[in-house]
């Protein structure tokens, strides 16, 4: 590691303009993160916190450090993944902003976790995940370190902490994944989606999502389910519902949001038309039983960058979209800043939270409060101009009465 005059490592600070433009681009899409950095300076929240922070080292993210620097917080960021870092933005932290920033695109395991190590010396009172790297790292190898840390925030539903629960599935969810989804499929092939039977195993809510988007384009939308409710409700929006094996014969294009495993299997492959599209949204890239489909295959070859056609022995082509992993990632960009911005906007008034509240949480892990899920939307829909109605003293209390009725 090779830490600069700034006390960052970096790649290149001359990157650093190139960095700001890119962070300035994403603020836009961003108006509650920006709200609350606007209350932020004059309140303070974070005033004295050394925060240590490792996320994913974009834009977004850029727009999330500066809001919390704005509240005061003394901050230091290293990278939660080696390949999402953005050089540019990572140099513009460290030489505009005077952000302690330890994060190089492609690093190596061994600097990844110098890293991580680098954010730790620091002495965080509070610390930011996503995928519990640093936490793991402080339980692990700096347990002397730990009663410094009053607390944490986490980012992602397969991390330690369960944060976000209600904003996760309805902003990151269905809105950023129902989107993405479809953006990856439609760069990584450039199908036209109108007229196509469009099936998504799964209704929940990456497949709501998605399912009304596809919609949106003209696509005859079948969906496969397991749960009767989830079944019954996507029968009820207007969707064709049906098992996978009836829709493997009908299906033009395929995709899986299940987190499940073999949702796509040989039997399935079996009975599809030729040219058909397969592709994934779910958790892994286990929700397309690629195995099987290798070993029906008399050849497999990549037609575009991320299509791979195998060839059945009958003659039929099968496509495959980014060897079955996450597509909106794959081929798109993941999530679109909107959506980060709900999600970043409840790490900053969580982080204001446990530092209101340290004196009173206990050592356990906490969902995000029901209020900041409330205040996040508020702003939401402040941003947009859009006003909406409140309970009257006199509605309330007949909401919370049971003694008036009929
Ligand atoms: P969810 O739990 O709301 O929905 C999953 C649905 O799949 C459930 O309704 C379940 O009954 C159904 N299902 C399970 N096995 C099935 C099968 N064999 N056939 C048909 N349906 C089946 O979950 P959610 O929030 O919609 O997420 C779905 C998946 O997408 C998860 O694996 C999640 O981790 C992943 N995800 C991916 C993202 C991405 O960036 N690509 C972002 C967010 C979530």
């Amino acid at each position: 590691m090779k830490v600069s005059a700034k006390g960052s490592d970096v790649k290149d600070l001359k990157l650093a303009v190139e960095g700001q433009d890119l962070i300035d681009w994403a603020a836009r899409e961003m108006p509650v993160l920006t709200l609350i950095r606007q209350r932020f300076i004059k309140d303070q929240p974070l005033k004295g916190l050394k925060l240590a922070a490792c996320l994913h080292v974009t834009s977004e993210t850029a727009n999330l450090m500066l809001t919390l620097k704005a509240g005061g917080a003394d901050l230091a960021l290293c990278a939660s993944n080696p390949l999402s870092t953005n050089d540019a933005v990572a140099a513009a932290l460290a030489s505009q902003h005077a952000i302690k920033t330890y994060a190089i695109r492609g690093e190596d395991n061994d600097t990844y976790y110098e890293h991580i190590d680098a954010v730790l010396d620091h002495h965080p009172t509070m610390t930011m995940d996503d995928g519990a790297d640093l936490v793991s790292r402080l339980h692990k190898e700096r347990k002397d370190q730990l009663a410094e840390v009053i607390g944490g925030t986490e980012e992602t539903t397969t991390g330690v902490i369960r944060l976000r629960a209600m904003a996760k599935h309805m902003f990151d969810n269905r809105y950023g994944t129902g989107q993405s989804t479809i953006d990856g499929i439609i760069r990584a092939t450039n199908v036209l989606l109108a007229g196509k039977t469009f099936v998504i195993a799964g209704y929940g809510w990456v497949g709501r999502g998605l399912a009304s988007r596809a919609k949106g384009h003209g696509a005859d939308v079948v969906i496969t389910e397991v749960d009767s409710v989830k079944a019954l409700e996507a029968a009820m929006d207007g969707f064709r519902v049906m098992k996978m094996d009836e829709a493997a014969r009908e299906g033009d294009i395929f995709v899986t949001v299940t987190g499940d495993v073999n949702v796509l299997d040989r039997k399935h492959f079996d009975g599809m038309k030729d040219g058909v599209i397969l592709a994934n949204s779910g958790h892994f890239n286990s929700e397309i039983n690629l195995k099987a489909l290798d070993e029906m295959a008399t050849g497999v070859r990549q037609v575009r960058p991320a299509v791979q056609e195998y060839k059945m022995r009958d003659g039929r082509r099968l496509h495959v979209l980014a060897e079955g992993r996450l597509i909106n990632l794959a081929a798109a960009e993941g999530h679109p800043a909107a959506v980060m911005d709900m999600s970043f906007a409840n790490q900053a008034l969580c982080a204001a939270y446990i530092a209101a509240n340290a004196a009173k949480l206990e050592k356990r892990v906490y969902d995000v409060p029901d209020e900041i899920d409330k205040e996040v939307a508020q702003l939401k829909l402040h941003a947009m101009g859009i006003a909406i109605d409140t309970l009257t003293a006199e509605q309330e209390r007949y909401l919370n009465s049971w003694e008036e009725g009929t």
